[in-house]
């Protein structure tokens, strides 16, 4: 049914609305949080199984620091949980990586992240991307600190700095554009999402809440997707 030419190379999943599914079941939100992670394990090897070749996975952003000290804790301890089941995409072939600042975040989940990274480094049936304390407007403050501190050590001048270079200098450093971003349950923004690599990804919505998010809502989405019409400023 689905045509590989017109497929998305890099499709991006905002996870939202784990907190209002849990809150529909009278349960408190961690429980939305931890079926939401089921969720991106099933959709992660869907998304192999479809042919996609980099997926990235809005997990935790640099403002979702602002919830309740026990939801944040709650969120930090699915991480440490999951990261040890990331590690059982490594047998699938599937390279994982990170982006986000991790300075903020735990030591032993900061060691876990490295080496889940390495461990994976060289497979290539997919890459999987997962943004943690991420935020879009964050990661190009940071590349433009990294530049200016050139231009201070006078390897670089200001009039040579490049789109391609600030690029380079992103969390997402040789992953390339966001074709498709997907946001589950309702909301219409992006929300501080990869919004220097979404500069031309097509947008799809749906009111499904991220846990109840199906392998044929991933199907709906890039069936929408392969009917657009990408113009990318031109005619
Ligand atoms: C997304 O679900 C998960 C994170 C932001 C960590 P939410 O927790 O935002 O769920 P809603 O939007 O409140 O339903
Ligand atoms: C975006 O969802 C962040 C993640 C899914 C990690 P939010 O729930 O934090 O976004 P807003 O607050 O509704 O914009
Ligand atoms: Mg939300």
């Amino acid at each position: 049914m689905l045509d590989q030419e017109r497929m998305p190379r890099h499709v991006a999943i905002i996870m939202d609305g784990n907190g209002r599914w849990a809150k529909k079941r009278g349960m408190p939100r961690k429980f939305g949080h931890r079926e939401g992670a089921k969720t991106f394990r099933a959709i992660t090897r869907h998304a192999k199984a479809l042919g996609i070749q980099y997926i990235t996975y809005y997990a935790f952003s640099t403002e979702n620091w602002k919830r309740p000290k026990d939801e944040v804790d709650a969120i930090m301890d699915l991480f440490e949980k999951y990261l040890d089941e990331v590690r059982d995409f490594i047998e699938e072939n599937i390279r994982v990586r990170f982006i986000g600042d991790r300075t903020r975040l735990s030591e032993n989940l900061q060691r876990k992240m490295a080496s889940v990274e390495e461990d994976s480094k060289n497979f290539d049936s997919m890459t999987l991307v997962l943004a943690i304390n991420y935020g879009g407007r964050d990661e190009i403050c940071h590349a433009a600190k990294t530049l200016a501190q050139q231009v201070k050590e006078g390897k670089l001048e200001p009039e040579d700095i490049t789109m391609d270079m600030i690029e380079r200098n992103l969390y997402t450093e040789e992953i390339p554009p966001v074709d498709l971003v997907i946001r589950p349950s309702g909301e219409q923004r992006l929300s501080n999402f990869m919004i220097w690599q979404a500069a031309y990804a097509e947008f799809y919505y749906t009111n499904i809440l991220w846990p109840d998010f199906k392998g044929s809502d991933l199907d709906k989405a890039v069936i929408a997707y392969s009917e657009r019409n990408r113009r990318f400023g031109g005619v």
